[in-house]
């Protein structure tokens, strides 16, 4: 962070918080407490809260959470510079003009600075498109039927011919060369120093889900080789953690999410008002990627090149996905290629007639099938059956199972009878294999969400905990003398929260969670922080009950330390204390009066 803490406090001190997210998003009032419907994904009920008590906001639904900084830095894809000097503007502060030294731009933040060179070369790209020598650039992509506000949108850009004109411009702007090759953007060799790894491209800017820029793809203009050129993977750009498009398709208010190969088709559906595409990286789909696209749908339609390539890729994306709880619908693209071709030759109402009449994963999966087997041949009928025997079983459901296997017997004349026997035998053979694979794989997607589970459920108490001090912080610090105190919390993130909660409390005798959450330099933390300070039980208990609970949050959050500090003893004099403290436990009861 460049500017004083005084200054960052002051000018949110300045901004209060309803009114600046008032601008945006139309707040009811509910009790001491704001909603709506949450701007950062797709919903019918208002889950989005903002206190004007707290100064944070917070959505049940996705878990967006943070001050009136966070807020501008995801809605508005602001950096934090820019989100100060839009409040410190609005609240008509002057910020201090200071220009960083090159050693403080060293010492700042290595991804940050990463971030930083991509947005400044994504709009060194952005005006050479809009130049002279951009000139065919420009030609190639409004040929291909893009409009000026959708290149826009996307930020495409265009890379000159020349060999290093981008190193000359971010050299100038300081960066060091190391930091220029970290970023992807520059290469080095012995015998021509430094050139650009993009010449003589167009431009696709490829964003994080925040709408930061975090690498691109370079497309050449016309048939040449290789088509792409791609970033190389960095610390801020992961390819299989990233959706291309996503930050705009997450925003969408169309149901569901549609996958594509493309940067191309995504771009041509988001003309054609299908706003919510988003595609993978030029790379497999992960399960990373289905794990992102969960926490904002349970729908994907899948939109993958209709060649051989594509439904390859789509049998690969739909145990993924299914995976993680996402249904997914198969669009056909017959007779043509993929959405951009498509929707280029019949039009968006066609696209839109297609996306109604996509096949369930299911279906699709078994019509795949069903088409690499003779079925006039007895024998290869058999095996037809048999792997549709393996895809109905993974179907958890009865119910569902059921409809699916009366679907497939009625359309390929099979007995459903024997079918589902078969299917039950295979289930009970698959459960017992199961056992076997998850001995084999350590780290199936399911461990680690079991792992995340367990440790979500440690830690629930503790986050309560944080939640409820921020509530009645007069009323329950003086309980917690003696009791409990920030070593208590045994999750290092919520101990440090908690070391600053309570070091606040203990030098000005009351709270300010959102100059807490401010002090977190990255914006996954603030938010995870924001979230845990706003932390309430999902009911709302009576003023009786919640005595009884945060008794009980107490009591599980102590436990929970001396259980720690007895698997780490070290010292075992120690011993009869923790023995004793467990003791009091059952003992304690926290008072709580409130309206
Ligand atoms: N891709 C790549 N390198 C290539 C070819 C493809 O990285 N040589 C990746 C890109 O992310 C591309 C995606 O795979 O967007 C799908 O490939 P393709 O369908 O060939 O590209 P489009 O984006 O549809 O490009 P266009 O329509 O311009 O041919
Ligand atoms: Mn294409």
């Amino acid at each position: 962070m460049f500017y004083s803490e005084d200054i960052v406090e002051e000018v949110r001190s300045r901004n209060d918080i309803v009114d600046v997210i008032q601008s945006y998003v139309s707040l009811k009032k509910k009790g001491n407490t704001y909603t709506a419907c949450c701007p950062f994904h797709n919903e019918k009920t208002p889950s989005f809260h903002v206190s004007r008590e707290k100064q944070l906001y917070h959505c049940f639904g996705c878990g967006a959470a943070g001050t009136v900084y966070t807020f501008l830095q995801q809605y508005e894809n602001f950096t934090f510079p820019e989100a100060i000097e839009f409040l410190a503007n609005r609240a008509g502060i002057a910020l201090p003009q200071k220009e960083m030294t090159l050693q403080e731009r060293r010492d700042a933040d290595y991804s940050s600075a990463l971030k930083e060179i991509n947005k400044a070369a994504a709009s060194y790209f952005y005006y050479a498109l809009r130049q002279e020598d951009g000139k065919a650039a420009w030609s190639y992509l409004t040929d291909r039927g893009l409009s000026e506000e959708t290149i826009h949108r996307f930020g495409l850009g265009y890379a000159k011919i020349y060999s290093d004109d981008l190193y000359k411009y971010l050299k100038q702007k300081g960066y060091d060369d190391r930091l220029l090759v970290d970023s992807g953007l520059i290469r080095f060799d012995e015998k021509q120093g430094a050139t650009d790894v993009f010449w003589n491209r167009v431009m696709f800017p490829i964003m994080d889900q925040n709408g930061k820029v975090i690498g691109f793809g370079g497309r050449v203009m016309g048939d040449g080789h290789p088509k792409y050129v791609n970033s190389k993977e960095t610390k801020i750009y992961e390819k299989r953690r990233h959706l291309y498009g996503f930050h705009l398709a997450k925003r969408s208010r169309r149901e569901g999410i549609i996958l594509c190969e493309g940067y191309m088709d995504v771009i041509a559906m988001y003309q054609a008002g299908f706003d919510n595409a988003a595609a993978s990286l030029g790379t497999a789909f992960t399960i990373q990627q289905a794990m992102l696209l969960k926490r904002y749908t349970d729908h994907v339609y899948l939109a993958y090149d209709s060649d051989g390539a594509g439904v390859a890729a789509a049998q690969k994306a739909i145990p993924l996905l299914r995976e993680v709880g996402i249904s997914a619908r198969v669009i056909n693209m017959q007779p043509h290629k993929d959405p951009d071709e498509f929707i280029k030759t019949l039009g968006a109402e066609a696209f839109e007639e297609r996306i109604r009449q996509a096949e369930s994963s299911m279906m699709f999966q078994v019509r795949i099938a069903s088409e690499q087997y003779d079925q006039q041949d007895p024998e290869e009928r058999t095996k037809f059956q048999q792997e549709v025997v393996k895809l109905v079983s993974v179907i958890q459901d009865p119910l569902e199972r059921d409809n699916y296997l009366e679907a497939i017997a009625n359309r390929y004349f099979i007995d459903k009878k024997n079918l589902t026997e078969s299917v039950n035998r295979y289930g009970a053979y698959r459960t017992e294999q199961n056992r076997y694979q998850e001995l084999l794989e350590r780290e199936t997607p399911q461990d680690v969400r079991r792992q995340e589970r367990r440790e979500e459920r440690k830690q629930q108490p503790q986050r309560l905990l944080l939640g409820w001090l921020v509530a009645y912080p007069d009323q329950l610090f003086p309980q917690m003398k003696g009791r409990i105190g920030p070593e208590d919390f045994t999750d290092a993130f919520y101990r440090e929260l908690a070391q600053r909660l309570f070091e606040q409390y203990e030098a000005t005798g009351s709270l300010n969670p959102a100059a807490i959450i401010q002090q977190y330099e990255d914006l996954e933390a603030e938010t995870k922080a924001a979230a845990a300070l706003q932390s309430d039980l999902p009911m709302e208990p009576s003023p009786e009950d919640r005595a009884t609970v945060i008794t009980e949050v107490v009591r599980k959050v102590k436990e929970e330390s001396l259980q720690y500090q007895l698997a780490h003893l070290q010292d075992i004099s120690k011993l009869q204390d923790i023995i004793r403290q467990k003791g009091q436990i059952p003992t304690w009861n926290i008072s709580l009066t409130c309206g």
